[in-house]
């Protein structure tokens, strides 16, 4: 198990380069089980949840290898329609290989997805969504069993805009025979890089990034190559640790439309924030409390910058509540920001936090990913020398991450324990 050493204190400056986005990554390698030709996926990122779904790729019979940093998947040999337990467990985002693995194979067997804890993350919509396009849906023994003839176009209304569920409709439904239209689709960046991906492969999708997301069956799609949209989330976690920590960074390849939401908060916060060409600068001097952080869907506040914004909201003048909307469960990191000296109190799904000068260095646990880099914020931010234990969640979704924050001037270091 690993840990970072970190001694807080000190402004940031410099630039980063943002990663590509994990979340567009993983899609993307479920669509590569759709074609039996090569497939390349450009600046493909190293870390722990992409390595586990080459993993599960490679299980199936696909032959994957990295050409620098370029993702090579061959599907021809992919024989095998069942997704190992243990695999399945390491990775929430193993369910959305039910509808790709459904539609090349006729058949798919997985056990019931794992991820971070960080909510019941139930997967009703997205075993919903597969049989209206026709799929036989048996679940026993905490496997999902999935059979089919052909897959059907058909009309599907999720009950929320759920981001796997919508991704995995559309990799069902991509060779579908028929037409399938996605209502109360998911919005996210991510999506509309999946119907790229997919269209470049042959596919007809349209409408990815609004409500209603048509995808026209197609009989085959060929292979492709693609570079995946920059990390949001990476950049935002960025942008609040300059906030914290003061100073003035930019961030390479970084879109701001995608964290619109996060620019407009820390700019209420007082930071100053500008982009030209790829890059988004961000200068901060002085954090006034944003009030209120909401998250929601997209394009509202992503929950996956809630626990970096809580802490930023800990070292703000004056309070801010924070609402989480989308999981039941996503405030474990706050007893960690207690130790290190924060004022939140938390009743159900929303957090009080009453601003604080400095937060003070502690030992903390990070018990997801994004709770994990959230804590890491706040050691770097903070006065004294911190710890932050289990590197194994933060390794999930950001690559060289203490190589990046130590570029910036942030005194970080991983140690074995
Ligand atoms: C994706 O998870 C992301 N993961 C998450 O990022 C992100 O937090 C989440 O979308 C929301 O934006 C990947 O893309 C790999 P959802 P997903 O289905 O698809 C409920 C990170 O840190 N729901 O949009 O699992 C669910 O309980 C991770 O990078 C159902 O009720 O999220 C939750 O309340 C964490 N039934 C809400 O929808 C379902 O069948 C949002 O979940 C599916 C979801």
């Amino acid at each position: 198990m690993d840990k970072f050493v970190i001694e807080g204190g000190g402004r940031l400056s410099g630039e980063t380069e943002i990663q590509s986005a994990k979340n567009a990554v993983l899609p993307l390698l479920a669509a590569s089980v759709l074609t039996d030709e090569r497939v390349e996926i450009h600046k493909c990122p190293r870390i722990a949840d992409v390595m586990n779904m080459v993993g599960i790729l490679g299980e199936l019979g696909c032959k994957t290898h990295f050409e620098g940093d370029t993702m090579c998947i061959d599907s021809a040999d992919a024989a095998n329609h069942e997704i190992p337990a243990a695999l399945a467990k390491e990775l929430r985002s193993s369910v959305f290989m039910l509808g790709s693995v459904v539609s090349r194979f006729g058949r798919a067997r997985i056990a019931y997805p794992g991820g971070c804890d960080i909510g019941l993350r139930p997967i009703d919509l997205h075993l919903g969504g597969l049989r209206r396009l026709g799929v036989d849906v048996a679940e026993d023994g905490g496997y999902i069993d999935c059979s089919c003839g052909r897959l059907r176009g058909a009309e599907v209304l999720l009950d929320f805009p759920s981001v796997g569920a919508t991704e995995n409709i559309i990799l069902a439904s991509a060779k579908a025979e028929g037409t399938t239209v996605i209502r109360n689709a998911a919005k996210e960046p991510e999506i509309v890089d999946l119907q790229n991906f997919i269209n470049r492969m042959g596919g007809k999708i349209s409408g990815a990034g609004t409500a209603v997301i048509v995808v026209e069956g197609v009989k085959k799609l060929h292979g492709a190559a693609y570079t995946p949209i920059a990390d949001r989330i990476e950049a935002g976690t960025f942008l609040i640790a300059c906030a914290m920590c003061g100073g003035e960074i930019a961030l390479k390849h970084a879109d701001p439309v995608n964290i619109a939401s996060l620019l407009h908060k820390l700019r209420e916060i007082s930071c100053k924030i500008w982009s030209k060409n790829d890059k988004i600068y961000i200068e901060s001097k002085r954090r006034l409390s944003p009030k209120i952080v909401e998250t929601s869907p997209y394009p509202g506040f992503p929950t996956d910058l809630q626990a970096q914004m809580t802490a930023l909201a800990c070292v703000c003048e004056g309070a801010t509540v924070i609402v989480e909307n989308l999981f039941e469960t996503r405030f474990k990191h706050v007893p960690e920001l207690i130790r290190m000296g924060a004022d939140i109190t938390v009743r159900g799904r929303s957090a009080l936090v009453r601003g604080v000068p400095r937060l003070h260095g502690a030992d903390v646990f990070a018990s997801d990913l994004r709770g994990g880099a959230a804590l890491t914020l706040a050691a770097i931010s903070a006065e004294g020398l911190s710890s932050v234990t289990d590197l194994s969640y933060i390794d999930r979704g950001y690559s060289s991450f203490e190589y990046k924050l130590r570029a910036l001037g942030a005194r970080i270091r991983r140690v074995r324990v």
